[in-house]
C-alpha cells in the first residue's frame, strides 16, 4: 500500500476480531511509528501495549468508575465549546452517523453506552496508552499527536484497525495508577488495535471531509 491510499483509507476503527495480533507485527507498528518527527528530535512519546487479562481489568475498572458516577478528570481538559467551523463539523458528524448507523450521539443513553463501548476498546485484543513528561509544552503535544497518526498508518498498512480515543483517558489518576505510570506523566491518549471485523455495520460508516477551499487560501 502506498503512503497515499494509506492515508486516505485509514478510518476509526470500532469493532475488531477477538484475535490477538502477533507481538512481532505490534512491535513493527512501533518501530515504524517513532519515525515520526519531533521538536529538536526529542521524540516525547512513551507507550504501554496492553492484552489479555490485563486489559479486560482495565475495561471493568472504567465501567465501574463510569457507573458510580465518578467525575471523570483527563490530564488534557474536555473542550466545553468550540468555534463556529469545528461545533458545525461535529454536529454534521452526529448527523451524518445517526443517519447512517441509527444512533444519535445527541442522546444521554447513546452516549453512556457509547463511553462503555470504548472502555472496552470495542473488542479489540490490545489498546495501547500513549503519555509523556507533565513538564513538555504545547509542541511536544503536538509531537505525540505525530507519533499517534504514524502508529495508526503503520498498522493500516500492516492491515490492522485502530481508533484513537480520548475517552480512555478519563480517569487518568486511575489509569496511571493502574498501569503504574508515574503521577509526574500526563495521559495523552488511548488506542484500540487489532484485526478489523468490516462485517460490522459499525464499520461500514465512513467520515467526509470539508472542502478545500474551506480550509486553504491561495495566495501570490
Ligand atoms: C484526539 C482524538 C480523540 C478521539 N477520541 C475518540 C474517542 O474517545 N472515541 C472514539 O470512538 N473516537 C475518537 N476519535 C475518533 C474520531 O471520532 C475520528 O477520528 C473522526 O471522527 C474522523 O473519523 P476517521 O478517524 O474514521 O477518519 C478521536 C480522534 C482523535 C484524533
Amino acid at each position: 500500500m502506498d503512503a497515499i491510499e494509506c492515508i486516505k483509507t485509514r478510518m476509526s476503527i470500532r469493532k475488531f476480531k477477538s484475535e490477538p495480533v502477533p507481538e512481532e507485527v505490534l512491535l513493527e507498528v512501533i518501530n515504524v511509528a517513532k519515525w515520526s518527527p519531533s521538536y529538536k528530535n526529542t521524540q516525547p512519546w512513551e507507550a504501554i501495549i496492553l492484552s489479555g487479562e490485563k486489559k479486560e481489568a482495565l475495561s471493568k475498572m472504567l465501567i465501574e468508575l463510569l457507573e458510580s458516577g465518578t467525575e471523570p478528570r483527563p490530564d488534557l481538559e474536555a473542550p466545553t465549546s468550540w468555534p463556529a467551523p469545528e461545533g458545525a463539523r461535529i454536529d454534521h458528524l452526529f448527523k451524518t452517523r445517526a443517519a447512517a448507523t441509527g444512533v444519535d450521539l445527541s442522546d444521554p443513553v447513546n452516549v453512556k453506552k457509547g463511553k462503555k463501548a470504548n472502555f472496552r476498546f470495542y473488542g479489540a485484543p490490545h489498546a495501547i496508552y500513549l503519555f509523556q513528561d507533565a513538564s513538555l509544552t504545547l509542541w511536544s503535544l503536538f509531537d505525540m499527536g505525530l507519533f499517534a497518526q504514524s502508529i495508526m498508518l503503520a498498522a493500516h498498512a500492516n492491515g490492522l484497525g485502530t481508533v484513537p480515543q480520548a475517552f480512555v483517558t478519563d480517569y487518568a489518576q486511575d489509569v496511571k495508577e493502574f498501569l503504574s505510570i508515574p503521577d509526574t506523566k500526563r495521559l495523552v491518549l488511548g488506542l484500540s488495535i487489532g484485526y478489523p471485523d468490516m462485517e460490522s455495520p459499525v464499520n461500514t460508516f465512513r467520515t467526509d471531509r470539508a472542502q478545500t477551499d474551506e480550509i486553504v487560501k491561495w495566495i501570490a
